[in-house]
């Protein structure tokens, strides 16, 4: 669930021109949100993850992977076909999230309670920082070719 504060991150993700990839990035936000309130519930409470949080917390994890990496494939081929000159720059940012992502879920599987807190912070960045920096350069890109 949604709070006030993940609205206002949802409200901060900047528009890419293409309504395909909007709602791509919205429903990776959702997902990074569903980690988030694992993490931010036990945080809240002062107390380590449930053995079901971290199971939970997994499978969020495989679903964001698989959907990151079906976006950033869509994305690419976008980009290719459109010839944006920055596109070799771009797919290596994906490959390298691809692979954080994959570091994140095995803390998560390893269920290392030290890193949880740099883990909520990391979760809730590389999105909106990915979307607001690099996607947003895309979008100028080709709003300024029309
Ligand atoms: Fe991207
Ligand atoms: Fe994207």
């Amino acid at each position: 669930m949604e709070n006030n504060f993940h609205g206002k991150l949802l409200a901060s993700m900047v528009d890419v021109g293409e309504p395909r990839f909007n709602a791509a990035h919205e429903k990776l936000f959702h997902i990074v949100v569903d980690a988030d309130t694992i993490l931010g519930s036990a945080a809240t409470g002062g107390r380590m993850l449930t053995p079901e949080e971290w199971e939970s917390l997994s499978t969020v994890c495989d679903e964001l992977i698989s959907y990151a990496k079906v976006h950033f494939a869509d994305e690419e081929e976008t980009l290719l076909q459109r010839g944006y000159p920055d596109f070799v720059r771009h797919r290596g940012i994906h490959n390298q999230l691809v692979e954080d992502l994959n570091q994140f879920q095995k803390k998560v599987t390893a269920g290392n309670e030290q890193d949880l807190k740099e883990m909520r912070r990391w979760m809730l960045e590389w999105l909106l920082n990915h979307v607001n920096h690099e996607d947003y350069a895309f979008a100028q890109y080709f709003a300024a070719q029309g």
